[in-house]
């Protein structure tokens, strides 16, 4: 089934220039990138965004690593997106990720992954509408 997932190439990465390493992973995994834009998050932005996590003890940091520099949010398109693009990125702690996978390579903690892909189809759509509009999305 042909889906869309969100991704958020985080400021550690964008910090290091790897926007174009990570994506050219991406587009060789057979993923298209259909939407894209580079934003410095506010604290507020960064926790709408992960207000599911509002719970947890990592929450706070974790609002405050993602306003602490550029982002590039994308929306992805392709066979399975949702589950191709959680392998690629691998686990969310980089010491447990497989090799070939982008937080394997590129992750600097479990904090500061690399990369965040939706997890399932309802928060893809959330995710999605959080940054695009439909007329910023062009299959
Ligand atoms: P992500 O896949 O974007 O989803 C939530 C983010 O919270 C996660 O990647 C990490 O950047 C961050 N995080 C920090 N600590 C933890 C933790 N203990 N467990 C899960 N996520 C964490």
């Amino acid at each position: 089934m042909i889906q869309r997932t969100l991704s958020i190439i985080k400021p550690d990465a964008t910090a290091r220039n790897l926007d174009g390493a990570i994506l050219a992973m991406i587009q060789e995994a057979g993923l298209r990138v259909v939407a894209m834009k580079r934003l410095h998050l506010s604290c507020e932005q960064a926790g709408g965004f992960y207000a599911v996590h509002k719970e947890r003890p990592f929450y706070n940091d974790l609002c405050a690593f993602m306003s602490s520099g550029p982002v590039v949010v994308s929306v992805l398109e392709g066979e399975d997106a949702i589950a191709k693009y959680r392998t690629l990125m691998g686990a969310t702690n980089p010491e447990k990720a497989e090799d070939g996978t982008i937080r394997k390579r590129f992750a600097q903690n479990i904090e500061a992954n690399s990369v965040h892909g939706s997890d399932a189809p309802e928060t893809a759509a959330f995710e999605i509408a959080y940054f695009f509009n439909a007329l910023e999305i062009v299959g």
